[in-house]
């Protein structure tokens, strides 16, 4: 048995009561903490989560459950502060602290309502008086195009041939070739396009896809302009002010569709693409030739897994680099990898060797394929001669939350457990004389800011 000295009995007294200090002090702490976090869900919260989560999170939506009400939103409190914390949701994966910052279709909290929803949760998540709850926003059930809500009804819709996507299997592909002809009499101008699943199930089951339009050029040059391409997260492409993508009026479209299986068989899904046209007759300013791949891995020139080999276990850094042959607007970025991606991101090496980081993810998650839109004033605007640095970085551990096992090697490939590493960007190639004005341009605003 211990004996213990008056001397060690009185140091753990007075241990005991310090200790019993600290308590008291923590709960008085608490107490005010909860006092000081007067945020009710109703009159707090739910304007926080109906702006931006209940469009995904509703009955419809491709959120697994929905976020309309304080009985949804309860149970979930202290993940949503886990997930609003780490910056997971709303989907937005670019790191905040580099390269452009500036997004049209930017759909991040900002810091004070992250910190609004966490002292929420901290302070246990309060409902409120019902009586001040905001009204619930229309929410659109994935029926129309997103961009009907902005341009109207499309011009024209084409539609996949019908495909029966199965209740379990791994990823499937729908490849066909269709006639593209009798929508448009002449060559036209392209405004926007969306690419989407049917309704109510198809959008559901596609997790990305493309169609590309090819024709002959009036000079007789092969073109190929992609008159959608969809992601989950990703909404449809509405080109800048006054740039428009040319296509004729006869060739075939190539669909390109990549499902996931969801438990439920879903049968003659027929995927649609919309198209927004300039008026007849209109030329736009700017010709942009729609989202373009930039890959890092030489996947189509190279024998399958010729490039991409990841070890088991390991973190792997993989680049790859274009040169500009003209001068280029860019658009948008919307970064491509599979399960093992984590960090993806453009830089651009100018020619007097000036580096700049355009854009970057660093939470990087496969489920989501989202395009990044530059604002306009500070889409990049690169001479020719830019080289465009891509690097990609892949996590093979078991840190990485989506692998589905950190044994494998992984190679290139098109399933999902399998590697890619590209980029897609919004190109619109530039004249010289449309890149001396822009140039002009930006910097006349740049200076007009700094000496404000
Ligand atoms: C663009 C659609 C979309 C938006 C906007 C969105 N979510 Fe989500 N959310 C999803 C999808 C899809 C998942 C499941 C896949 C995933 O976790 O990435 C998910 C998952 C979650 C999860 C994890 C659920 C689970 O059981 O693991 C939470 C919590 C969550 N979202 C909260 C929010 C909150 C809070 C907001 C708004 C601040 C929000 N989401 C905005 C689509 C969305």
């Amino acid at each position: 048995m211990m004996t213990s000295s008056p001397k060690f009995r009185s140091l753990q007294v007075s241990a005991m009561l310090s200790l019993a200090l600290v308590l008291l002090l923590a709960t008085a702490r608490a107490g005010a903490a909860q006092e000081q976090s007067s945020f009710t869900f109703s009159e707090d919260i739910a304007p926080i989560l109906f702006e931006n989560c209940a469009g995904c999170h509703q009955s419809s939506g491709i959120g697994p459950m929905p976020l309309l009400s304080y009985d949804d939103v309860r149970p979930y409190a202290a993940h949503i502060k886990r997930k609003v914390q780490s910056r997971e949701m709303p989907p937005w994966h670019l790191d905040p602290t580099i390269g452009i910052q500036a997004y049209k279709n930017d759909i991040s909290l900002t810091d004070s309502e992250i910190g609004r929803i966490a002292s929420w949760v901290d302070a246990g998540a309060p409902e409120g008086d019902p009586a001040l709850l905001p009204m619930l926003p229309m929410l659109a059930d994935g029926s129309e195009f997103h961009l009907e809500a902005l341009l109207g009804p499309p011009d024209f819709v084409v539609e996949a041939p019908p495909y029966t996507i199965a209740a379990n299997a791994q990823d499937q592909w729908w490849t066909q070739t269709t006639p593209f002809e009798g929508l448009i009499d002449s060559p036209r101008y392209v405004r926007a396009t969306e690419l989407k699943g049917s309704y109510p199930m198809g959008v559901k089951v596609l997790h990305h896809g493309h169609v590309t339009l090819a024709f002959e050029n009036e000079e007789g040059r092969r073109q190929s302009r992609p008159i959608g391409r969809q992601g989950i997260g990703k909404g449809g492409d509405l080109f800048p002010d006054d740039t428009g993508m040319l296509i004729g009026p006869t060739g075939s479209l190539n669909w390109n569709l990549h499902y996931f299986p969801i438990d439920e068989e879903v049968p003659n899904e027929s995927a649609l693409a919309a198209v927004w046209l300039y008026p007849e007759g209109y030329v736009p300013e700017y010709e942009t030739v729609g989202e373009q791949r930039f890959t890092a891995d030489r996947g189509g020139d190279m024998p399958w897994a010729g490039d991409i080999v990841i070890p088991p276990h390991s973190i792997k850094v993989q680049q790859g680099v274009h040169v500009l042959n003209r001068p280029a607007l860019i658009q948008s970025f919307r970064p491509h990898m599979h399960m093992r991606g984590r960090e993806q991101s453009l830089e651009a090496i100018y020619p007097n060797g000036r580096r700049e980081m355009l854009a970057r993810v660093d939470k990087y998650n496969h489920f989501w394929q989202i395009t990044y839109e530059f604002e306009e004033d500070v889409a990049p605007i690169l001479p020719k001669g830019t080289v465009l640095m891509i690097t990609t970085t892949w996590d093979n551990t078991a840190d990485n939350p989506v692998n589905p096992d950190p044994r494998q090697w992984v190679v290139f490939g098109q399933r999902g457990v399998d590697e890619m590493s590209h980029v897609w960007l919004g190109m619109t190639y530039l004249s010289d004389e449309q890149y001396e004005r822009l140039t002009l341009d930006r910097n006349r605003v740049a200076s007009a800011r700094d000496d404000r």
